[in-house]
């Protein structure tokens, strides 16, 4: 393979759970001022996860979407990036591989490090193709954010996956191979295995991300990449979308002074989905990309910025030129339907949501169904999570 072709990203899909809970109706409870959670954090709705969703049932429908598109026959890795895991041993990938009828010629390997592992995986997919550019690797991102009831992290949870088909000669947009890279051990926010719920220091994460901000940005000027003003705009992690306001003033703060900013509404364009969505944690870059490409004509062969944080933490500044004619290839009307069959769920049934576990002494459960979408868990039985399919999907055999 040449040394320039391309690779990157050849299909980019999200998908989120059935149920949304709005800020306004989490302000009736919790005495907030709405103003507080539309202008102060930038939120207006949370995805919630039904009694039957997880992170394996979004990734798989996320992942349908770009297999009903592409079919399967070049994939030969699975990837699947989460801090939600739902087994310490198995990968939740698998579990999505059975439910999608994937051929057994395929390695299913799950990554974590927060937020981050999405980023990780995206690089480990270019480098898989850049040895074998004949094939795709499908990487998903699935999370569902979920922090203590009346916590300050309460009114950024979220969920969502994001599903990138990643190969050469892209049809949305290809990879820089520069990129900048921050890793430093600090305690921010974290989730031992015992627990369903994060820990965080929301002030100390704050200053984490922007110092990791900082750091690989310079790493990545250090090493040749391209300038802010080379950048239409930069597509950040969004745990709550003024945190994209508030890196974005960081990093003008760190450019020359002469530079020129990329413009505003561009980084309004990025925040379309996270602010309904929430902390989807590792999709969310994912998301903010999306919502730029699926918001804005003309973007034909402009570089745009992405700032993957996971707290920890390790963080990468890497930039992605957007190929021509990328808008034929856009999922703009799925996202959006995708975002309004949600159904909105008053605050008693989220905090019964929020109070909901699922048996951990063997004991047998099964969930009636309640999910709106293609796939749910339908139980536990002797420890073993039992997946269903409601509707056949029309994958291309491999
Ligand atoms: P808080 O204490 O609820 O809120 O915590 P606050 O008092 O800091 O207010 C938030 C903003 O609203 C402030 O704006 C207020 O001024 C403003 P700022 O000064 O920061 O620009 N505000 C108002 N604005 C208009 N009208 C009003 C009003 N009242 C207040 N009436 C915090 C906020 C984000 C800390 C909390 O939600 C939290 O702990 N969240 C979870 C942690 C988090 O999201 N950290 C982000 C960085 S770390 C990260 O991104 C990684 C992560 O995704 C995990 C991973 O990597 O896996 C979290």
């Amino acid at each position: 393979m040449p040394p320039d072709t391309p690779i990157g990203i050849h299909d980019l899909a999200f998908r989120t759970t059935s149920l949304a809970l709005t800020h306004s109706e989490l302000a009736r409870h919790t005495g907030a001022n709405i103003a507080k959670y539309h202008q102060g954090i930038g939120q207006y709705a949370m995805s919630i996860p039904a009694a039957d969703e997880d992170i394996v049932t979004m990734a798989a429908e996320a992942c349908t979407a770009v297999l009903e598109r592409h079919g399967s026959e070049r994939l030969r890795t699975l990837i699947l990036a989460t801090e939600t895991g739902v087994d310490q041993a198995k990968a939740a990938g698998v579990y999505v591989h059975s439910l999608l009828g994937l051929p057994p010629q395929i390695r299913v390997v799950e990554l974590k490090q927060a937020c981050y592992g999405a980023t990780a995986a995206l690089q480990f997919a270019a480098a898989l193709v850049r040895q074998a550019p004949d094939e795709h690797v499908l990487v998903v991102a699935s999370d569902i954010a979920r922090y203590d009831l009346n916590s300050p992290g309460e009114a950024t949870q979220g969920a969502a996956a994001a599903a990138l088909l990643i190969g050469a000669h892209p049809a949305v947009a290809a990879l820089d191979r520069i990129s900048g890279l921050h890793t430093h051990d600090v305690m921010d926010f974290w989730r031992p295995t015992y627990r369903t719920t994060a820990l965080v220091d929301g002030r100390k994460s704050l200053d984490a991300y922007l110092e990791a901000l900082e750091g690989a940005w310079l790493d990545h000027q250090k090493r040749g990449g391209l300038p802010l003003q080379s950048l239409h705009t930069v597509c950040y992690h969004q745990p709550f979308t003024r945190m994209a306001n508030k890196a974005h003033r960081h990093l003008l703060r760190l450019a020359p002074t002469s530079t020129r900013a990329p413009d505003s509404t561009a980084l309004a364009a990025t925040t379309h989905y996270n602010r309904t969505v929430g902390n989807s944690y590792t999709a969310s870059l994912y998301l903010a990309l999306a919502s730029l490409l699926d918001h804005t004509a003309g973007l034909d062969d402009a570089d745009v910025g992405l700032f993957s944080y996971g707290s920890g933490c390790v963080a990468e500044f890497l930039t992605a030129r957007i190929t021509p004619g990328y808008q034929q290839h856009l999922r703009t009307e799925e996202h959006s339907a995708a975002l309004s069959a949600r159904r909105r769920v008053g605050y008693d049934e989220y905090r019964q949501l929020h109070d909901q576990s699922l048996p951990t002494d063997g004991s047998t459960l099964h969930i009636p169904g309640a999910s709106r979408n293609a796939y749910r868990l339908a139980g536990i039985d002797a420890h073993r999570r039992i997946y269903c399919r409601t509707v056949q999907p029309t994958i291309a055999p491999a």
